[in-house]
């Protein structure tokens, strides 16, 4: 095996400020709905980090080697509070958001997160209709908290499984949890009806493939829909390499060879996740078998439509998973900066987009290098 270079991180990095221009006089953007990015993507959807800890290891997320005891996690102070979150997710919305995500770390470790859901299960769209509030989480406190959750106004959940059988689960976390557990969550989640259920699974070659099938009889025909990850060189502490990435495809031939599927439409634009059903007999979709998803952001980008943001935990702004920046939100909130204000910067911020890393990364040969500064770790600005 060839020797890892795994650096070490202060995922704290140079922030960026947003353009002058949103707060002059004659250019100023106010929030229509209508913003467009420079490659004509619209904004709708966005994920709020709410803690950058985690009590798993996922290696291909945050290996134990780098986020260890000495590890320096975000003290609180720079934590945005419910009430700094709540304010930014009201000017993104006004600005076309339709969906919020959470996420981590692991947003469930974040004290009273039923608060920041209360609150943000009040905002109304453009359109007047509640948001697509969801949440995506590693499922360990899940038991604990689904019914709390569902009574604040959360809609629905995405729990990350990387396995059925308790070895290879317990080897994904690296911190032995048990699967059970996480099984016994989403149990729960879809009794409080936290539903429809998505459930993530990251493939990596050589550690979980064989889990594919049974975690794909497991799911068919109960409503929920599992969904497999290509491994992602996203951060710069996972030590990803190409070979461990199994492509899409050949995730769903291994399934279509012993539960038959045929590819259905799209559900929305810019989705991430390319869908297959389960067919009948007759060789036809069953709907009652239900649906897996693959994403393919390594074999098959799909930048082209792509309308999520991400907010940082600390308040920082990143327009592309892939990011070396964001722009520093906390410093505009914590100022003298009115909501018009903030709505004008996100207006240049998001004009002067072109991300695209996924489809730029597909033109380079395998296991180059991209040339660009450390990137963001996704613990901190979440999936
Ligand atoms: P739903 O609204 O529940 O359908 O969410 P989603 O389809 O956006 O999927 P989710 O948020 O669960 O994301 C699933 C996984 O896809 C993430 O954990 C990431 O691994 C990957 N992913 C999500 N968004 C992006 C993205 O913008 N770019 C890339 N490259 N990968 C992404
Ligand atoms: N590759 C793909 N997905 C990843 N996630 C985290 N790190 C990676 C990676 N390197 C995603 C998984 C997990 C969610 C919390 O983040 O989907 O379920
Ligand atoms: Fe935690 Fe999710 Fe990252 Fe695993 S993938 S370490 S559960 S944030
Ligand atoms: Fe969007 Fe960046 Fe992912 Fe492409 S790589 S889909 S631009 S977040």
């Amino acid at each position: 095996m060839s020797e890892r270079v795994i650096p070490l991180v202060d995922q704290r990095i140079a922030s960026l400020a947003p353009p002058p221009a949103a707060f002059s006089a004659g250019t100023r953007i106010a929030a229509t709905g209508l913003l467009t990015d420079r490659l004509g993507r619209p904004l709708r959807d966005l994920r709020i980090s709410v803690t950058d800890r985690c009590n798993f290891r996922c290696n291909y997320c945050m290996p134990k080697e780098v986020f260890d005891k000495n590890y320096n996690y975000l003290p609180h102070a720079s934590l945005l509070s419910f009430e700094e979150i709540t304010r930014l997710a009201r000017v993104f919305v006004a600005h076309g958001v339709k969906k919020i995500r959470l996420t981590g770390g692991e947003p469930l470790l974040r004290k009273n997160i039923e608060v920041l859901i209360e609150q943000l299960s009040a905002l109304r769209t453009l359109e007047g209709e509640p948001l697509d509030l969801t949440l995506t989480t590693n499922g360990s406190l899940l038991a604990r908290k689904a019914r709390a959750l569902k009574a604040a106004g959360l809609q629905r959940v995405t729990v990350s499984l990387d396995g059925l059988d308790d070895a290879v689960f317990r080897t994904m976390n690296d911190v032995d949890f048990p699967v059970a557990d996480v099984l016994a969550g989403i149990d729960a989640a879809q009794e409080a009806g936290l539903g429809p259920i998505k459930i993530n699974m990251v493939v990596k070659r050589g550690t979980n493939e064989h889990e594919i099938l049974p975690m794909a009889r497991r799911f068919m025909g109960t409503g929920m829909v599992l969904r497999f990850i290509e491994y992602m060189d996203v951060g710069a502490t996972n030590g990803w390499r190409m070979n461990e990435v199994l492509p899409s495809a050949d995730v769903v031939k291994l399934i279509h060879s012993e539960l038959p599927l045929v590819q259905l439409d799209p559900s929305s634009p810019g989705e991430t996740a390319e869908r297959w059903g389960f067919t009948d007999a007759a060789g036809q979709y069953d709907p009652r078998l239900g649906e897996i998803g693959v994403i393919s952001s390594v074999t098959h980008a799909f930048c082209q439509d792509c309308n999520r943001a991400r907010l940082s935990t600390e308040g920082q702004l990143y327009l592309c998973l892939f990011a070396s920046k964001g722009y520093d939100l906390r410093s505009l909130l914590r100022g003298e900066a009115s909501d018009a204000d903030l709505a004008s910067a996100l207006g240049h911020i998001w004009q002067g987009r072109s991300d695209r890393y996924s489809e730029l990364r597909a033109a380079m040969p395998p296991d180059a290098s991209d040339g660009s500064p450390r990137r963001v770790e996704m613990s901190y600005i979440g999936g």
